[in-house]
């Protein structure tokens, strides 16, 4: 299967940072937040990566690129060259580019002649999630099941919905799965009738292309994803599938923080300096 990563937004919400920077290339500890969005895919059997770039975003690029004159400078001991070029050789990795800010919906659709007629992933950029499966790979088991196309979501507060995709399912079975009944973008509280917020890994049969053809601008004045869904679902069925592992919305400051911070402490190499920094703050705090 082959999968789409969009990463050609503005990043307002990371200004004044992005004003010349691709947010998904951020750090999060030491490697760009869009490398643990690849990995995801890789890890998930996924060979084909389609990254829709736009201007400004060159450096996304430059990064999934061999780096000869580092290597041969340090040869052996540059650190994760191995991990590195591992991924480059289990992923074959293109690039579009959205010359138009039309929104994450026209970023998809810019991929139909690279995804052609079968189903294919969309892992969104900026969206990092970690658990012992992977994340898309849940879905995809799903859609190897059900042969329809899977959302990943997840529970969220009252304080959250107006932030994401909102979606009212229907218990489907097995735990954590539901039948999707309605999809809103963005909705207010009292618009929003679940908890259920989509979090940026799908799997679609490619009936989405036409659905999103038809699609006019909606929220932000932009081709929503969302809205496609909302008519692909009256034609197929569209499953939900629960995700129980971790999630960071890096695009937002302070996810970009947690993100950081938590990875941080997790990692063998920092967990030490990590505390200690956390004991000192406690214990004298600096102004
Ligand atoms: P966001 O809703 O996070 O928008 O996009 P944004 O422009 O990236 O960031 P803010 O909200 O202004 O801070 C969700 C996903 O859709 C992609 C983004 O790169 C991100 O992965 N996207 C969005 C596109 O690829 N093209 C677009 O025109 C809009």
């Amino acid at each position: 299967m082959k999968a789409v990563i969009p990463a050609a937004g503005l990043g307002t919400r990371f200004l004044p940072y992005t004003r010349s920077q691709p947010k998904e290339m951020l750090p999060v500890v030491d490697k760009p937040a869009i490398q643990y969005v690849v990995e995801e895919a890789v890890e998930s059997g996924i060979e084909e990566i389609l990254i829709v770039t736009a201007r400004g975003k060159r450096a996304i690029e430059d990064h999934f690129d061999r780096n000869l004159e580092l290597e041969q400078s340090h040869p052996g001991s540059v650190p994760g060259a191995q991990e590195f070029n591992e991924l480059l050789e289990r992923a074959r990795i293109f690039y579009v580019r959205q010359t138009e800010h039309r929104g994450l919906g026209h970023a998809v659709l810019i991929t139909e002649k690279f995804v052609g007629k079968e189903p294919f992933s969309v892992l969104l950029g900026d969206d990092l999630t970690f658990s012992r499966i992977p994340c898309q790979q849940g879905l995809l088991r799903i859609h190897a099941k059900k042969g329809v196309s899977v959302l990943a979501v997840q529970h969220v507060g009252l304080e959250a919905i107006g932030r994401y995709g909102m979606v009212v399912g229907k218990e489907a079975g097995e735990e954590g799965v539901f039948l999707v009944e309605d999809i809103v973008e963005k909705p207010t509280p009292r618009q929003a009738s679940s908890d259920l917020a989509t979090l940026g890994r799908y799997v679609f049969t490619p009936q989405i292309f036409s659905d999103l053809r038809k699609t006019r601008p909606g929220v932000k004045g932009e081709v929503q994803l969302t809205d496609a869904i909302a008519t692909l679902l009256k034609k197929e069925d569209v499953y939900a599938c629960v995700f129980n592992g971790t999630r960071y919305d890096i695009g937002d400051k302070l996810g970009w923080l947690r993100a950081n911070f938590e990875l941080a402490l997790d990692r063998p190499d920092l967990t030490k300096g990590m505390r200690q920094i956390l004991g000192d703050q406690t214990a004298e705090p600096r102004h």
